[in-house]
């Protein structure tokens, strides 16, 4: 099978070109710039832009199924951005898939498409789209998410996978920044008691879009359908946060902030950012806040019952993979391109004398990173 992973180089979209090369597909990928470790892995490498629509057609020219991955994430920046690559890339995609007759195109969406910032505890795919966003990119990715289903029909079969804070090896978004921060004494949590998350380890969600390919096909249950992909193992941020700076080697974080205090720092940093069209991400933002302060887990039976999906790597031998990864075990499980000095190296950022409220390190794929 000839298999476009948009977004190969990204940090899901390279663990999805690995399960894919090792079980012998023809895998190519769609990034902007060449990417060494996608080159090891025998991928070629289309370098162009999503919102190039010759070049995402002569991407997808040859190719039997295509895996939508690529995005801008994040939870700062012009809606502009977020619009152009979010949503009309993934009109590019949706016609150069038509134009080809690819008759499979799995989507990589995100919960944050039905999060309101209210408490989410359990709900199936049958929980509606939401009204308002705290940022533009969920509301961008709900929006290119409906347009992918939509699409959905007798000659091109499409899905909607909603994997949920992904971490593991090679993670270039989470854990650098709260291991930055821990180091210096300034990673702060809000206080959010009784609230829980829920979060899946990058194989896992890699795992999933192979599972979706296979059972995707016209008239197939998963067509036209979203499914979350979870550890299926809620837990606070506070205990997730410690599972990954402990996979470090680093301290537990202590200090806490009352949720009320850090949903008003956040209106007015961003405000005192937009004030001073500071384009830089701020130390805090709404979405983060909202992300930090609410629950957020999800009923997985519909991934399970029509994808086969089961989190076969459980939280605890994710973090044990994960540490394997960053004490530069080249031969440890899902082991990423990434390397340990990268992921540990403290991200430079303007907001470095403040302290941090879950917002991800910046990535240099994207002006900003992701929940
Ligand atoms: N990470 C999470 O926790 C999480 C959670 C839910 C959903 N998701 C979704 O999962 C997907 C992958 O996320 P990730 O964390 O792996 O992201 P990532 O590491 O930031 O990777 C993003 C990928 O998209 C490519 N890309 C970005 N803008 C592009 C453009 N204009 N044209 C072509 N390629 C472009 C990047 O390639 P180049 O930089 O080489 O161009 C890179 O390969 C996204 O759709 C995201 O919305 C992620």
């Amino acid at each position: 099978m000839k298999v476009l992973v948009t977004g190969g180089s990204g940090f899901l979209g390279q663990a999805i070109c690995r399960l894919l090369a090792a079980r012998g597909e023809h895998v190519s990928a769609l990034n902007r710039r060449h990417h060494p470790a996608l080159a090891d892995l025998g991928v070629l490498q289309h370098t162009t832009d999503l919102r190039d629509r010759d070049g995402v057609r002569a991407a997808v020219s040859g190719c039997d199924a295509v895996v939508h991955c690529a995005a801008l994430a994040g939870m700062w920046g012009p809606a502009h951005a977020y619009r152009s690559i979010n949503v009309e890339g993934t009109a590019n995609v949706i016609e150069a898939c038509r134009r080809a007759g690819v008759t499979r195109l799995v989507h990589t969406s995100s919960p944050s498409v039905v999060h309101d910032g209210r408490d989410l505890e359990g709900v199936d795919e049958s929980a509606p789209y939401a009204r308002r966003f705290p940022a533009p990119y969920p509301a961008t990715k709900a929006i290119a998410e409906r347009m992918v289903l939509a699409a959905d029909g007798d000659r091109l079969a499409t899905v909607a996978l909603r994997p949920h804070l992904i971490w593991g090896p090679g993670d270039p978004h989470f854990l650098p920044r709260f291991a930055a921060r821990a180091r210096r004494g300034r990673l702060v949590l809000p206080r959010a008691p009784g609230k829980r998350i829920d979060t899946v380890y990058v194989g896992n969600a890699a795992e999933a879009h192979l599972l979706a390919l296979d059972a995707l096909a016209p008239g197939s249950p998963p067509a036209g359908r979203a499914y979350f992909i979870t550890q299926d193992e809620p837990v606070t941020l506070t205990d997730w946060v410690n599972g990954l700076l402990g996979a470090a080697g680093l301290p537990p974080v202590t200090r806490h902030v009352p949720a009320r205090l850090a949903r008003l720092g956040a209106a007015a940093v961003e405000h005192g950012y937009r004030l001073a069209r500071v384009r830089a991400q701020p130390p805090i933002t709404r979405m983060a806040v909202v992300q930090a302060t609410t629950s957020h887990w999800f009923d997985i039976s519909a991934a399970r019952r029509d994808l086969g999906y089961e989190p076969r790597v459980g939280m605890a031998e994710g973090l044990a993979r994960l540490a394997r990864h960053l004490s530069g075990d080249p031969a440890a499980p899902d082991h990423a391109s990434v390397r340990t000095s990268e992921v540990l190296t403290p991200a430079r950022h303007p907001s470095a004398r403040t302290p941090e409220v879950l917002t991800p390190a910046r990535h240099p794929s994207a002006r900003t990173s992701e929940v």
